[in-house]
């Protein structure tokens, strides 16, 4: 057996708390498969005060000096399991830099600043790895950099938010409105207490930058998202879904495509989208995550599995501590970072979508015309009409229910149609507008 390979773990809290428990229960298998031992060298934390219950660890080990633990010359592997932007991205830096292999969870600070941490690898020659990142115990980042290497990716579509998937599978299930769902999921622990960053898609969107930047060889950051969170979905937008079998999902999607000039491009989004309940992605509920990846040669393929939680993402976290212990081992380094093609990011304008749109409109002659002609005018087809009554009305009071959905058409010019429909007197209200995706 070869000298351990040492470890400074920064953070202990739910995922860093779940890696010192698997290391320690695991640690013959682990070394096994390693060809030498995982030793602890140290761990960062906040608050040595806090009560972390029964870990099994040596206590001494814990220590407020994250900077100090990644310098220390008896390091070989730095875990992050902090989050947030900055000290995070000093310490992986100086970490990455000095030559050692990093191992992260932290989605926020790879879709914000992650080429200076490939850069800052690239220099020190360590390895960066992070599958916990995006989808928590799901094999995905693997094998899109990986396996997929010698394909064409054209399309991701994810369900990649835990929060937000119970949020609206609750909506779906029991007709609740949005905040009684987030209170749900706030009770039963999957909503954090400030729940900003899942029902707003930040942190969709981060993962989408992530997935786009290895789908399509090309550097994605978090500004280049088009995001759009769950708060505004309503009952009624679900119900109107369901009646046309569907189910509303939040979708990160990222996807090749043309711009302007006949360029190839990419454009990557979040938002909340229609999809129809036969749709692979339709059947993922409660807080799981799936991903749905189509390549030119492979097809299509489903990656299905939890996306958050201490145990799940520490199983994510561990396989890539292996796998950068052994390269250290082995003196070898996995292959850098493929960013060669360097696409631009097309504006969310420019991407095409289809959209459903309900309006309360006057139930008198002509108002169809004159609906259909705003359609028209911005060149946006109209694929299928349905009439109902306004609600509570009987369809007695002379008002009445139109739902539109489209044919494809760039976002911009959907989005002109809708504030068309907002200005005409026959229109009372835009009751909702949701994009709608895969197929109806
Ligand atoms: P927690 O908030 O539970 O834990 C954070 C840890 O970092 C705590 O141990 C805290 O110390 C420590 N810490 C915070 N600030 C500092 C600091 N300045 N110096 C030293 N230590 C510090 O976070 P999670 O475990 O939930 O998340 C960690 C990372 O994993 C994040 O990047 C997150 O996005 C990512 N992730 C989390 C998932 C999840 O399900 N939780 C899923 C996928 C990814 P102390 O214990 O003293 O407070
Ligand atoms: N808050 C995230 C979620 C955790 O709900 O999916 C995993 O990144």
């Amino acid at each position: 057996m070869k000298q351990p390979v040492r470890l400074a773990l920064l953070g202990c809290g739910t995922v860093g708390a779940e890696v010192v428990r698997l290391l320690h229960e695991q640690s013959a298998d682990l070394a096994a498969r390693i060809g030498a031992p995982l030793e602890i060298a140290g761990i960062a934390v906040r608050r040595l005060g806090r009560d972390r219950g029964d870990l099994p660890v040596d206590p001494t080990l814990f220590t407020t000096d994250a900077l100090g633990l990644i310098k220390r010359d008896d390091v070989d592997v730095v875990v992050e399991v902090v989050g947030g932007i900055e000290p995070a991205r000093s310490w992986l830096v100086e970490a990455l830099r000095a030559g050692k292999s990093v191992v992260t969870a932290n989605k926020a600070l790879l879709a914000e600043d992650g080429g200076a941490l490939h850069d800052a690898a690239a220099e020190g020659g360590g390895d960066l790895y992070y599958e916990a990142s995006v989808a928590g115990a799901i094999p995905l980042l693997r094998p899109l950099r990986e396996s997929l290497h010698g394909d064409r990716i054209t399309r991701v579509t994810g369900i990649v938010n835990g929060t937000t998937n119970f949020i609206l599978s609750a909506m779906h299930a029991t007709g609740a409105g949005f905040a009684e769902a987030l209170e749900e999921a706030t009770e039963l622990g999957y909503a954090e207490a400030d729940p900003t960053a899942d029902v707003e898609g930040f942190d969709a969107a981060a993962k989408a930058a992530i997935l786009a930047s290895l789908a399509f060889h090309t550097r994605v950051g978090a500004a280049d998202v088009h995001r759009e969170g769950i708060t505004e979905v309503t009952a009624a937008d679900v119900a109107s879904a369901k009646a046309m079998g569907c189910t509303i999902k939040l979708l990160c999607i990222a996807a090749r495509g043309t711009d302007g000039q006949g360029r190839e491009a990419v454009s990557v989004r979040v938002h909340p989208a229609m999809i129809p309940l036969t749709h692979p992605l339709a059947s993922v509920g409660d807080a799981f995550n799936a991903v749905f990846v189509e390549a030119d040669a492979a097809g299509q393929l489903m990656f299905y599995g939890r996306g958050a939680g201490g145990a799940p993402t520490a199983s994510a976290v561990l396989g890539d501590v292996v796998a950068v212990s052994r390269n250290r081992l082995a003196g070898v380094r996995a292959a850098s970072e493929s960013a060669y093609a360097d696409l631009p990011v097309r504006p969310m304008g420019e991407a095409l979508t289809r959209y459903h749109i309900s309006l309360d409109v006057a139930d008198r002659p002509g108002v169809l015309e004159a609906v259909a002609g705003v359609f028209a005018r911005h060149d946006v087809s109209i694929a299928t009409v349905r009439q109902g009554p306004a609600a509570g009305t009987a369809g007695a009071a002379g008002e009445a229910v139109l739902v539109i959905v489209t044919h494809v058409a760039p976002d911009a010019a959907l989005a002109a149609t809708v504030r068309e429909l907002r200005g005409l007197d026959i229109v009372r209200s835009v009751a909702s507008v949701l994009r709608v995706e895969g197929g109806l």
